[in-house]
């Protein structure tokens, strides 16, 4: 069976985008010599300085193969089928190595001593991404400068004079669930609103004014084109692992002409959102402060300040989003887990005025659910690629060389059995380090928000948000599961594709 037939056989039943890969492999294969594809196989199955690695033949042999699993939206399957069939080190490319090891984390990700390379991104994965240098892809030099300047708008003292602005939307955001859930009786995409609030949040503090999708009770189109870019971004990066010579042409065939067009209408919102903060000082420190100042000393130019505004609200929204239905849905599947986070909630609180930020912290059980949430249903959940720096390096105890592309796919390392006992269940105990059950649990493997240097810089403020809105859930609604299916069942492309969250919300009933 010809190579080409093997790959059909194996990814049945096809996509039309995979028979467009095929078919260009096909037309590859027949205008290049068929004897150096054969070689150059060869060559990397069996001769390759990562050859000793255990993998598939297929993936070993070329970088095609993983571009299935992107295009497909299984990335994040597949990569854990691989490392449970093969181990917790797996070749998934012929320069490529996928590790869960928890102690990767720190080798790959993490703060280098003086006189050591940090492990730079690997371009391809950031293909889609024009202008720049942006936060996400610039280099270690000028990624310190941007970080230390958008730091301002992440410290704890920002944190907390942010509060009341957070707490202003979230509170209108329970008024319209209270109004829109007709007592339960109605209903609600939830999704959608945890959308519209995290959007508003994060745009006040980028932009210095909300989306007004809460107001609205709608996306804005910012926010609808934003999903459109990030699947065209997720095919870039399958692209990016195709021969060079039909890269350009297949992204033309690839890119539909209504997201270009979406490209440049999200162009446009930006600049006018950006010229708006400009114009007007925001009341609290946000997220653009620093970098409007490097903007009119001439360190930043326009474009690379729209970049950074706009993946400030991709990075920061979406992903809280995502989160909070991923666990609102985990919560309505595991009535036991319901159960304890209401008790906890309720006996915390008397008025929803007291969940704040201070006293949200020392809820225990609703941290274990949310660290539990991310491990089970990780917003960012593809591994995060880096390259060996030059002169080569040690990653789990053997010398890798330079240029080999390392990475943790963050769905594979906080799911695998090799990490956790009872990994597909939903147990948020297992965080609380008191159940013996879970003491051979690998916690440090969960890496959601990434690590080191370059991890996120919006942490802090997702733990708070995402504990204060599931806090004011428990104490106003009980919630009832309304969806079909299992709802967790996704596909990814870079971000998770979800369908509504549907649920009734019954206001709690108090003397
Ligand atoms: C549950 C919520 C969140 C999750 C799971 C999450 C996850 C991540 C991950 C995995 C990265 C690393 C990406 C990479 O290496 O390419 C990252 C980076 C980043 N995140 Fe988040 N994030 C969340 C919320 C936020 C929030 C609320 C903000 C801010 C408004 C934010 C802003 C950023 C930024 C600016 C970066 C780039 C940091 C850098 O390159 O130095 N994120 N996030």
């Amino acid at each position: 069976m010809t190579v080409i037939g093997t790959l059909a056989h194996a990814i049945q039943p096809l996509g039309t985008h995979e028979y467009i890969l095929f078919a260009l492999g096909i037309c590859l294969l027949a205008s290049y010599p068929i004897p150096y594809y054969l070689c150059l196989f060869a060559y990397n199955i069996y001769f390759h300085p990562l050859s000793k690695y255990p993998g598939p033949r297929i993936a070993s042999a070329t970088s095609w193969w993983l571009a299935l699993p992107y295009v497909r939206g299984g990335l994040h399957k597949y990569l854990l089928k691989l490392h449970e069939q093969y181990g917790p080190v797996v070749r998934t490319s012929p320069n490529e190595l996928s590790f869960i090891n928890p102690a990767q984390w720190k080798e790959i990700y993490g703060h280098k001593p003086p006189g050591h390379l940090e492990f730079s991104k690997d371009e391809k994965y950031h293909s889609g991404i024009k202008g720049g240098p942006l936060i996400l892809n610039a280099d270690r030099h000028y990624h310190q400068y941007i970080r230390k300047l958008l730091i301002h708008g992440f410290s704890e003292k920002a944190l907390r004079e942010q509060e009341p602005v957070m707490q202003r939307y979230i509170s209108v955001l329970f008024q319209k669930l209270q109004e829109i859930s007709r007592n339960g009786t109605a209903p609600i995409d939830i999704l959608s609103w945890y959308d519209f609030m995290t959007f508003d949040l994060v745009g006040f503090l980028t932009f210095g004014e909300s989306f007004d999708c809460l107001t609205n009770s709608r996306l804005h189109k910012w926010i609808e084109v934003f999903f459109s870019f990030a699947k065209l971004l997720a095919f870039s990066q399958a692209i990016a692992r195709l021969p060079f010579l039909v890269q350009t042409p297949l992204k033309l065939w690839a890119i539909p002409t209504s997201v270009k067009s979406d490209i440049s209408t999200l162009q446009q919102l930006n600049t006018e959102k950006i010229k708006h903060r400009l114009e007007h000082e925001s009341d609290v420190p946000d997220f653009m402060d620093k970098l409007i100042e490097a903007y009119k000393a001439g360190k930043m130019s326009f474009q690379q300040l729209t970049g950074n505004a706009s993946t400030l609200i991709s990075a920061g929204s979406e992903t809280t989003a995502t989160l909070l239905s991923g666990l609102t849905y985990l919560l309505l599947k595991n009535p036991r887990v319901l159960q304890i986070l209401t008790n906890e909630v309720r006996g915390a609180f008397s008025h929803p005025d007291e969940i704040t930020i201070a006293r949200v912290n020392k809820c225990r059980y609703l941290l274990a659910c949310i660290e539990e949430a991310l491990r089970i249903y990780p917003p960012s959940p593809q591994p995060h690629h880096r390259i060996i720096p030059p002169g080569g390096a040690m990653v789990n105890g053997e010398y890798l060389p330079e240029g080999v592309s390392v990475a943790i796919p963050i769905y594979a390392a906080s799911r695998s059995p090799y990490n956790w006992s009872q990994p597909d269940s939903f147990i948020p105990e297992r965080w609380l380090g008191e159940d013996p059950q879970f003491s051979n649990d690998k916690r440090d493997a969960s890496q959601p928000f990434s690590f080191g240097p370059r991890n996120c810089i919006g942490r802090n403020l997702a733990y708070v948000e995402m504990k204060i809105i599931v806090a004011r859930l428990m104490w106003h609604f009980d919630i009832e599961n309304a969806t079909e299916g299992d709802w967790l069942d996704q596909k990814v492309y870079l971000i998770w594709e979800k369908a509504p969250l549907w649920v009734k919300l019954h206001p709690v009933q108090r003397s």
